[in-house]
């Protein structure tokens, strides 16, 4: 993994120290090795996830709680991480899928846990997982997905996001929201964009000693360089040693919200229709 980008993930850390303390864990989890390419660790355990007993679910949750809560959430439900409370994990829709995510990570997103755990752990850990996601009420999302994608389309959202390849891409693209965050995160983002901020949208304020202060979102940051999208579209590069302060925006987003301005309705129909955005990836 690249310099830069560890030290720009450490930079996530800013907003909240949960994030920081993910950010310090992944840095952690490189310096003990688990990025050199592991030869994929066999399972042993050939039995589908779903016939783990009690004993395995308790341990595959005692795993899950020290290794995986702090990214993942305490309940699956997302934070640093995606939630893992979908219907369908896009990285891991089957047994194998999953325990291969587990075992083995996955690239510059996730370290692997195989290495640490050994097979039997990593089954249980996988198979607690699975459980969690089973125990999921598949809701009854109340709103129409067909209003929905009508709203997305009049409230100009496309201005600020791709879906499918169309749009512009200022926020993250939602072609794919539906299998990363669930419903109850996508309200929020709705209600209160500034709640969570995804990596790559964290607000800074560049104040550069002789030319004008930009706003915008930093796009990236090591220890010398700093990216910042100014909501006009360029990106400006600084030389950290140029400035007179960088500013991070705690809980600030360029994402309007549309809490006050629809209805109640308005935002269940969108949260269903973003919902079902599961586009390839
Ligand atoms: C340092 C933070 C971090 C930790 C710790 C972590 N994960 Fe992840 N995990 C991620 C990220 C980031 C992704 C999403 C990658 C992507 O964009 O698809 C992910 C993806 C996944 C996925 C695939 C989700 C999907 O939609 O396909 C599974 C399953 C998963 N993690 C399980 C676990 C388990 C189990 C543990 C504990 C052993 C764990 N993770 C620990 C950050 C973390
Ligand atoms: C002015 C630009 C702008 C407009 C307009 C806009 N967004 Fe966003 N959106 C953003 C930015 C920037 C973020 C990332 C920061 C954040 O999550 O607060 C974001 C984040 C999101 C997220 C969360 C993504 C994640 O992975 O956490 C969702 C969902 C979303 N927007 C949906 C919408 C919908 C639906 C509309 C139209 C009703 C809309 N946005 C209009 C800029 C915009």
């Amino acid at each position: 993994m690249a310099r830069g980008s560890a030290a720009s993930r450490r930079s996530v850390s800013v907003r909240a120290t949960r994030l920081g303390v993910a950010a310090g864990w992944w840095l952690l989890t490189l310096g003990a090795g688990s990025h050199l390419a592991a030869p994929p660790q066999p399972t042993n355990d050939s039995r589908p996830l779903h016939d783990a007993n009690a004993d395995d679910l308790a341990a595959g949750k005692r795993a899950y709680v020290a290794q995986c809560a702090l990214c993942h959430g305490m309940d699956g439900s997302g934070g640093y991480g995606p939630s893992l409370l979908v219907p369908v994990l896009a990285r891991a829709s089957d047994d194998t899928g999953l325990l291969r995510v587990v075992d083995q990570g996955i690239p510059n997103l996730m370290p692997g846990y195989g290495r640490a755990n050994g097979p039997r752990r990593t089954w249980q850990l996988a198979a607690y997982v699975r459980r969690l996601i089973a125990g999921t009420p598949t809701a009854a999302l109340s709103g129409d997905a067909t209003r929905g994608r009508a709203v997305y389309q009049e409230r100009g959202c496309a201005s600020c996001h791709v879906l499918a390849g169309a749009g512009r891409a200022y926020g993250p693209d939602l072609s794919s929201i539906g299998a990363q965050r669930g419903p109850a995160y996508l309200k929020e983002a709705l209600l209160r964009p500034g709640a969570r901020v995804p990596d790559g949208h964290v607000v800074v304020t560049a104040r550069p000693k002789d030319t004008r202060s930009i706003r915008g979102v930093r796009v990236s940051e090591d220890a010398f360089w700093v990216y910042v999208r100014d909501p006009g579209g360029p990106i400006h590069r600084y030389w950290k040693s140029d400035l007179e302060a960088l500013e991070r925006e705690a809980g600030a987003s360029l994402m309007p919200a549309y809490g006050t301005q629809r209805t109640a309705t308005e935002i269940d129909d969108l949260v269903a229709y973003l919902a079902s955005l599961r586009g390839a990836r």
